[in-house]
């Protein structure tokens, strides 16, 4: 039986994470910390309610008391640290949380797990993996021509939210030069799918678009990211937990650049036909509005690491996993509720959107 520390656990990914693992493989138990911060629900994992083999904790990966205990208490052989401060927006109007979870937060996951596993020598080394859920935006922006990133690109993050993902991994790759902390990092591009809080892009427009409120494209739209579902996301975790080399980094894409208007459009025609009873066509609720500061242009993702040393690649395409979760978002009224009664969805919207336009 692997015993699993999963932090973040009640976010989108995380969620999502823990379902898939629970449902690959009948000798995995999970302890699933998570804050339930404003991105975190317990709707996401309402479906696992009454599982023997997941513990729901909610608790800051802050909290070094906390997480020792749960090492401890769980017996704890691997950790999968997706706790984060996630929107890059959000980082621009205030960095203060980002620093404090994705940095301190990832600190405090090391020196347990070092003091758990190295020092104290609770469990087998060999059993024992830390494995942290990273970004591509480390990397920065390409231009239009550049190759895209590698495991042996630079380091060059933009936002506050980039640069203390940056940050974090660095902690995590010092561990394993510093004390052989036995770690594993992957850098993932844009991840789309369920249950993933409507303040990012596809989200957001989903359900503003589907409430007849104007589509906020920032600058012109032109920009490029690589979208990949989250499922293809999940395997390739689980694939780098089962044969990852340790201290090693793995990126993962999922072959599907899009412009973000592009993506906008698809949505569109997507809800024309799924919705024709609304504003047909709803490209016509598109406005182009007041670029994101420092935005980046365009990140793409070389994965031929991870597919040769573990076998990976995503299963699928943009537009089957876009339909899938266009439908996911129409045919979950109950969750879309519950998330926007949170008064700080509605605060958030106000901040962000007030100069530009209002979104759902
Ligand atoms: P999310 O914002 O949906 O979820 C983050 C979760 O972390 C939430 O449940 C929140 O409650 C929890 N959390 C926040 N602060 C915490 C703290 N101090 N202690 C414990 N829990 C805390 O994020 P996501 O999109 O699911 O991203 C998960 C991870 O994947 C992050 O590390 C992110 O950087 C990384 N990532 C995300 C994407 C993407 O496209 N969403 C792409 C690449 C990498
Ligand atoms: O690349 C991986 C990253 O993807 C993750 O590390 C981040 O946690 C995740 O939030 C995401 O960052 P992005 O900034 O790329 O995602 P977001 O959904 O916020 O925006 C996607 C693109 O769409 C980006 O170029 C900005 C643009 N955008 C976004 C919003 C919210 C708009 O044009 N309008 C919007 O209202």
């Amino acid at each position: 039986m692997k015993q699993v520390l999963v932090t973040g656990g009640a976010g989108f990914i995380g969620s999502n994470f823990v379902r898939y693992l629970l449902q690959s493989d009948e000798h995995v138990f999970i302890a699933n910390l998570d804050a339930l911060s404003y991105a975190g629900s317990l709707e996401n994992l309402r479906d696992l309610i009454g599982e023997e083999r997941h513990h729901f904790i909610q608790g800051n990966i802050c909290d070094r008391e906390l997480v020792d205990g749960l090492l401890k208490k769980y017996q704890i052989d691997t950790i999968v640290n997706f706790a984060a401060e996630t929107h890059v927006d959000r980082s621009i109007v205030g960095p203060e949380p980002f620093i404090y979870t994705n940095v301190l937060g990832t600190f405090t996951l090391l020196q347990a797990a070092r003091k758990f596993w190295l020092q104290d020598r609770s469990i087998r080394l060999e059993e024992a993996r830390f494995h942290q859920i990273s970004t591509d935006e480390v990397y920065g922006s390409l231009g239009p021509a550049d190759p895209a990133f590698s495991e042996t690109s630079p380091y060059s993050p933009n936002s506050p939210y980039a640069a203390s993902k940056a940050s974090s991994d660095h902690l995590v790759r010092a561990y394993r030069h510093s004390y052989s902390l036995p770690i594993s990092i992957s850098n993932c591009s844009n991840n789309y799918g369920p249950n993933q809080y409507p303040e990012k892009l596809i989200p957001l427009v989903i359900l503003t678009a589907q409430a007849g409120k104007p589509l906020p494209v920032y600058g012109d739209g032109q920009q490029i990211r690589d979208w990949l579902n989250v499922l293809d996301h999940c395997e390739a975790i689980h694939k780098i937990l089962m044969n990852g080399k340790l201290g090693e980094t793995y990126n993962i894409g999922g072959g599907n650049p899009r412009t973000n208007l592009a993506v906008v459009e698809t949505i569109c025609e997507m809800l024309d036909e799924l919705q024709p009873s609304g504003p047909v066509p709803h490209r016509q609720l598109i406005q182009f509005v007041a670029d994101r500061p420092g935005h980046d242009q365009r990140y793409a993702m070389d994965i031929t690491k991870i597919q040769n040393e573990l076998v990976w690649q995503p299963r699928y395409s943009l537009e089957d996993g876009l339909r899938a979760t266009v439908e996911w978002y129409l045919s979950h009224p109950e969750w879309v509720t519950a998330i926007r009664a949170q008064p700080n969805y509605r605060q958030w919207l106000e901040e962000n959107y007030a100069k530009r336009v209002t979104p759902a």
